[in-house]
């Protein structure tokens, strides 16, 4: 019997994925350079469900037409070589699913360069990590439509739920839009890291407090508003220790990336969307890179440790709103390079649908999602609703509250400073820009626009 999909690539990610297919009634093939990855993996998991190939042609061969091919390789020459392989034997009406964290313009030359061979390209983020991709993943794929339709059975029946019972996949858009939509995932994940990273700093630097207190307080703000995946997995990761140590002690404070996050930030940059939160979360991670230099210069500069006048538990108080006023900063950033990034690229992305994807299955789910789909409905920008309104007022001083503090002693937190820029800088009226234009016109006879006329103009300042 011939397979209904085939898998490329049997890494963490993609024996996962390929077993959850599996587990949802689908005979899979699987295909690995090496060989014997793909006999472990069809002896461990059983020959009934799987067909383990013997080579390339031999994957090919045991596919039902039309053939649908799942690549879950590294991207670059690894994922290319494959898809080398791939346009020389499939033929028309046949699709590739590429569900690795690829570039979104390599997707969307792929896209092309596919659909000129009448095969479906269909280049898809998934995220949830390992867990998520054996058990239920949040799915985003995007390119080819036809490649959508071939697919849709399989990942609706393998995706994570929605707060409805929803399969969390839909089809994001032309183009690179499923991995772009994934890009924008992964800013908002780097910004989340970070302030929960500032979180853990603030109560351990400025309290003094134990990992076990430290602890109480994040699991009591899992069970209210601030629920995420991110605050659930940092409980299981404060509490975990080692031959009697906290294990978090003895991780080296030097934060690596694969650049999704620097993606991210490129593009905002590239479409003019401010995104502090996310550029912030960037370079949080190369300062934590400069290790040496931070260890040279703390010497120089030593830090006179002060306590703050304010009982720990009011403290945390403040710093669970500035969590979640800081998250809607997050996901008003990301939500904001989306719909610049569909006007300049034409994903025709729907936005309800990418809020809906993301209740379930990914890295940064989380429990106010279930709110943003009803400010959407009302308002063209996550700041506008109503609700947010009311949470962000009543989480504004606190906010300001917990940034102030930590200036006040010394303790450098990009993420939740980042976020209240953002959100101070656009609910200001006005800001010094006409101040830099009058010296950007000063010295270089920039022009300048004016408030009480209309045109541009040039001054002769001295
Ligand atoms: C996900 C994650 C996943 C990966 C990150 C890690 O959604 O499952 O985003 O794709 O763990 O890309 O990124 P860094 O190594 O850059 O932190």
């Amino acid at each position: 019997m011939s397979s209904q999909v085939g898998v490329i690539g049997l890494g963490t990610m993609g024996s996962a994925l390929a077993r959850n297919i599996a587990n949802h009634g689908f005979k899979v093939s699987v295909w690995n350079r090496t060989h014997e990855k793909v006999v472990d993996f069809v002896k461990n998991y059983g020959e009934e469900k799987f067909y383990g190939a013997e080579n390339f042609e031999d994957f090919v061969e045991s596919l039902g037409e039309p053939r649908r091919v799942i690549l879950m390789l590294p991207a670059g020459a690894p994922t290319y070589e494959v898809l080398d392989l791939l346009k020389a034997t499939l033929q028309q009406g046949d699709s590739i699913l590429e569900g690795g964290n690829s570039f979104y313009r390599d997707t969307e030359e792929l896209v092309a360069e596919f659909a000129e061979l009448g095969i479906y390209f269909l280049g898809t983020g998934i995220s949830g990590g390992e867990d998520g991709a054996l058990k239920g993943p949040s799915i985003m794929p995007g390119g080819s439509k036809e490649g959508w339709e071939e697919f849709a059975d399989i990942l609706k029946s393998i995706a994570a739920a929605d707060f409805g019972g929803k399969a969390c996949t839909a089809y994001m858009g032309s183009g690179g839009a499923g991995h772009y939509v994934k890009m924008i995932h992964n800013g908002i994940e780097y910004a989340e890291m970070q302030v929960l990273s500032e979180a853990y700093d603030l109560l351990r630097s400025l309290f003094q407090l134990k990992q076990e207190e430290i602890v109480e307080i994040f699991e009591k703000w899992s069970g209210g508003e601030l629920d995420s995946f991110l605050l659930d997995i940092s409980v299981e990761v404060l509490r975990k220790k080692e031959e009697g140590a906290f294990l978090l002690d003895l991780i080296l404070d030097k934060a690596e990336q694969k650049g999704t996050g620097q993606w991210t930030t490129e593009e905002a940059l590239r479409l003019g969307i401010p995104a502090p939160s996310f550029a912030n979360a960037v370079f949080a991670r190369a300062f934590s890179a400069e290790k040496e230099n931070r260890v040279r210069l703390s010497q120089n500069y030593p830090l006179v440790a002060t306590s703050p006048k304010m009982l720990v538990s009011e403290f945390a108080e403040h710093l669970e709103k500035a969590i979640l006023a800081s998250r809607v900063a997050h996901f008003e950033q990301g939500l904001s390079i989306l719909v610049a990034a569909d006007k300049e690229y034409g994903f025709g992305l729907n936005f309800q649908e990418i809020l809906r994807v993301w209740q379930g299955g990914c890295i940064i789910r989380c429990k106010v999602l279930q709110n943003f789909s009803g400010v959407l409905n009302h308002a063209s920008n996550l700041y506008a609703g109503l609700w947010t309104e009311q949470t962000l007022k009543s989480a504004h001083e606190s906010w300001k509250k917990v940034v102030a503090t930590s200036v006040e002693h010394s303790i450098p937190v990009p993420g939740l400073s980042g976020a209240l820029t953002h959100f101070e800088s656009m609910r200001s009226e006005h800001l010094p820009a006409n101040f830099i234009q009058g010296l950007r016109d000063r010295f270089g006879s920039h022009g300048y626009q004016r408030t009480d006329k209309g045109g541009n103009f040039h001054t002769k300042w001295s």
